[in-house]
């Protein structure tokens, strides 16, 4: 094996949000990175030091790690190093996973280098890294990422595991030196089961939120219910754990949703129906739906002013991809609402009427959602009906309509 913690040249090849992540946490680990994306205008500006990403902590971070890496959109640049990330993204495309950027990256860098082993940390339906492996001769690795965004870089230095997949032990060797740093539990196995096994855990989890949300609904049907106190008493119990049990308005983000279907619609292909995943997809999809049936009991006047608080996916981030919040808005609108917007970091969207503050929120709206868990929104204070579709606010107040709660505010008090 490699020696422990031995420096590398790694090159990183698509510089989006895990990928810069990525280079910038192994560059401060001390390898020489050379990092590669095709979007001339994202590449100028991470050489002027420029980050459109709001992520804790990635600034500083990224600061740290500048001069130890070298930013190109030159795939002729990675040809010194022997280790090449594909952390390109992985869309679908009705349903299907599409691969085209994984192939093309790995294509480019074959014509600069073709002794390097390719790792892909790509999401990647099973088979793909054997598929790379067949029709480019290359070594390729499997090293699915779990990081979550808004702790991107924390969860990169202290990940709860390293999933290495390779068929040889040389590669799986390479792999793991680079990590060893992280001190992190360490699978190494076949590529196929690394592939699956970031499919399995991110479909997972969505079927644990989306499973919460459904009791959450059972508990506004049962008089004296509080979905919260349900979670909380069930995840004591170490085998079901307190994590993602948080009832609120469905599961958003870059990764969720675009797997579950990635995952589903590859299972079929081959006669496999994962029907627990295709519930939790439709479970998040009425989501939406309640959350606006809860508006219509309690305003039948179209001419109000509905403030929703939160645009991002979560906290933490200003990503809007597959956000709940955004797909609430445009729901609404289509149904004639007019809607105000606020978000801590997302200041303009198009279509949308954007406030400055959560104080304009509320002083313009007639009723509010709270949509994203915004630390901020904690706080709130006003007369004006709140829809909490992410159980943020003390449920003792009296003009709060809380997801998963039976006669909403009407509490119980515990002796
Ligand atoms: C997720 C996975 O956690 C990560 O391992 C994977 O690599 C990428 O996808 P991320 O998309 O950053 O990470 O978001 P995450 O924190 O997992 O939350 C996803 C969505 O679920 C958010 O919209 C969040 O608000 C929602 N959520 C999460 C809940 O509604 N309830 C919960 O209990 C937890």
């Amino acid at each position: 094996m490699a020696q422990k913690g031995a420096l590398m040249k790694v090159g990183v090849v698509g510089l989006g949000y895990v990928g810069l992540v990525t280079a910038i946490v192994l560059a401060n680990a001390g390898n020489t990175v050379i990092g590669v994306d095709i979007d001339n205008e994202k590449i100028a500006n991470l050489k002027n030091r420029i980050v459109n990403i709001y992520e804790p902590g990635l600034e500083g971070a990224f600061n740290q790690a500048y001069d130890k890496i070298n930013f190109s959109i030159d795939y002729a640049s990675l040809k010194d190093t022997n280790l090449i990330y594909i952390i390109v993204s992985t869309p679908t495309k009705e349903g299907k996973i599409l691969l085209d950027y994984v192939f093309d990256a790995i294509g480019s860098i074959k014509n600069s280098n073709d002794t390097a082993t390719i790792v892909i940390k790509s999401t990647v339906v099973p088979g793909t890294a054997r598929r790379v492996h067949e029709r480019t001769g290359l070594e390729v690795v499997s090293n699915p990422e779990f990081i979550k965004e808004g702790n991107a870089i924390y969860d990169t230095i202290h990940p709860d595991r390293i999933i290495i997949g390779a068929s040889n032990k040389k590669s799986l060797d390479l792999v793991e030196n680079l990590w060893s740093f992280t001190k992190a539990p360490i699978v190494r196995t076949t590529n196929e089961n690394a592939e699956l096994i970031k499919y399995a855990s991110n479909s997972f989890l969505a079927t644990k939120i989306s499973f919460i949300n459904e009791i959450a609904n059972l508990c506004e049907k049962i008089p004296n219910a509080d979905i919260e106190v349900v979670a909380k008493g069930m995840g004591l119990d170490k085998r079901i754990g307190p994590y993602f049990l948080k009832a609120g308005i469905g599961y958003g983000g870059s990764c969720f949703l675009k797997d579950t279907r990635a995952f589903t619609n590859f299972a079929r292909g081959l006669e496999e129906k994962l029907n627990i995943v295709e519930a939790a997809m439709k479970v998040n999809n009425d989501r939406i739906n309640r959350i606006i049936n809860l508006v219509k009991v309690e305003v039948d006047d179209k001419n109000i002013v509905v403030g929703v608080l939160g645009i991002a996916f979560k906290n933490n981030t200003n990503d809007m991809r597959e956000s709940q919040a955004l797909k609430l808005i445009k729901r609404m609108q289509e149904e004639n609402f007019r809607v105000k917007a606020y978000d801590p970091v997302i200041k303009e969207v198009k279509g949308i009427e954007m406030v400055h503050s959560k104080e304009e929120c509320i002083k313009t709206s007639n009723i509010l959602i709270i949509a994203t868990e915004w630390e901020e929104f904690k706080d709130i204070k006003t007369k004006k009906l709140i829809i909490d579709a992410r159980r943020m606010l003390d449920m003792s107040k009296d003009n709060i309509i809380a997801i998963g709660v039976s006669g909403y505010n009407k509490k119980e008090e515990i002796l």
